[in-house]
């Protein structure tokens, strides 16, 4: 069964739960941690926690959120089967996906609004993979 995944270090953590708070009834998310945003905590471990999960199933998709995205993408992308994109604009998150395939969206908290990080995750679940001429570019990653 497909499952979408959701983890985030401190500086993460409030918009985890801002955006936990808003689609709880649209998605059903698992939350990985962390906790809180006062205990400082390692962004790869919560990267590699949630890749591990996500890279079990062609269905499974993942959201990762720490202060900038940067470290959250690079510890994913460092998953065979994950493919993780960065997140800014909606027009890269939705070349992420139809061109890229992406399973993992990263977020950075302090570079980009609540609302703003709200519509990102609505354009990467709407848009589907465009396969074709890209699946062969996809596969050579
Ligand atoms: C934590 O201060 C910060 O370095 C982390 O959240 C992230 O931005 C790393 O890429």
């Amino acid at each position: 069964m497909k499952k979408i995944y959701i983890a985030s270090d401190h500086a993460g953590y409030k918009l985890k739960e801002f955006i936990k708070k808003k689609l709880i009834k649209k998605i059903n998310l698992v939350d990985l941690g962390t906790d809180n945003s006062s205990i400082s905590v390692n962004y790869p471990f919560f990267a590699h926690k949630l890749c591990r999960k996500v890279e079990k199933n062609d269905k499974n998709y993942g959201i990762l959120i720490c202060g900038s995205g940067l470290g959250m993408s690079m510890a994913a992308n460092r998953h065979k089967k994950i493919r993780a994109a960065l997140c800014y604009t909606t027009k890269n998150t939705k070349l992420s996906r139809l061109h890229n395939n992406s399973n993992v969206i990263t977020l950075g908290s302090r570079l980009t609004k609540k609302n703003s990080a709200l519509k990102l995750i609505d354009v990467f679940f709407k848009t589907k993979f465009e396969g074709g001429r890209h699946n062969k570019r996809v596969k050579k990653i």
